[in-house]
């Protein structure tokens, strides 16, 4: 069993990172992007965001059925979107449903906005409803590792207003977690850095998320035993996650 150095650089990557107004996109553009759908080629979105959100909507039935609205935007995009809406709509309107440029989760390729298939979506606030197929893919979204990132009952958490549509990648223990326990991202880190979390899944095996802070310039791990996976949080440190097997 050997150690691992993480450093400090590296809390801006992974799938749990947290970007708001408070914590703002760090470093540069993602790479390795692919379609979200191969037919929207022009809607990009990080690999494994891409295969999870198409298993999840072939498992509803939701192919043709739930189109991608918006995937990946780089910053000049976010840039011209806010511009835009701040035209269109005026300063409250654009606050409340497009996120400061820089300080958008589109900008990571984990967020994608859905919406339900029509000849016109509004591009801004998509219809995603809680009925029908989109309200199945809603169900099954935390199983392939996706939450509603915008609810209403937490907007004085996120900043953003609710939005059904908008749904972010964090993986499946973690969306999982956070449904359970009725949590945002903004409230993830507090939960699992208080103690180390377990869930129980329906194969026997269990996850558990811990939380690993970075204070200095890099903090090191011992490596564990089997299946873990490291995500620095954008904020001061990294989650890790370890599958286990039965006792
Ligand atoms: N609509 C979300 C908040 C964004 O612009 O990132
Ligand atoms: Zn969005």
């Amino acid at each position: 069993m050997g150690t691992l150095t993480l450093h400090r650089r590296q809390i801006h990557n992974g799938p749990l990172v947290l970007v708001n107004a408070r914590h703002p996109l760090q470093g540069p553009e993602p790479e390795g992007l692919v379609p979200a759908d191969d037919r929207f080629p022009q809607i990009l979105l990080e690999r494994r965001t891409a295969g999870l959100l198409s298993a999840c909507i072939q498992a509803v039935g939701g192919r043709g059925r739930i189109v991608p609205v918006s995937g990946w935007r780089s910053q000049r995009e976010q840039q011209a979107i806010w511009d835009d809406t701040m035209e269109k709509e005026g300063p409250a309107f654009t606050r409340q449903y497009v996120a400061l440029p820089g300080c958008s989760e589109h900008q990571t390729g984990l967020a994608i906005d859905l919406g339900k298939a029509a000849p016109v979506i509004d591009f801004i606030r998509p219809n995603f409803p809680s009925s029908g197929v989109c309200g199945e893919f809603r169900r099954c979204a935390a199983r392939y590792g996706f939450l509603q990132r915008y609810r209403r009952e937490k907007e004085a958490l996120t900043g953003i207003s609710e939005e059904p549509w908008h749904f972010r990648y964090v993986g499946a223990p973690h969306a999982t977690l956070m449904e359970e326990h009725d949590l945002c991202l903004e409230e993830y880190r507090p939960f699992v850095q208080e103690q180390p979390r377990t869930l129980h899944l329906a194969n026997g095996r269990s996850v558990t998320v811990s939380y690993l802070p970075c204070p200095g310039e890099a903090v090191e791990l011992e490596i564990p035993k089997g299946c873990w996976q490291i995500s620095g949080d954008n904020q001061n440190g990294f989650f890790l996650t370890v599958w286990g097997d039965p006792a």
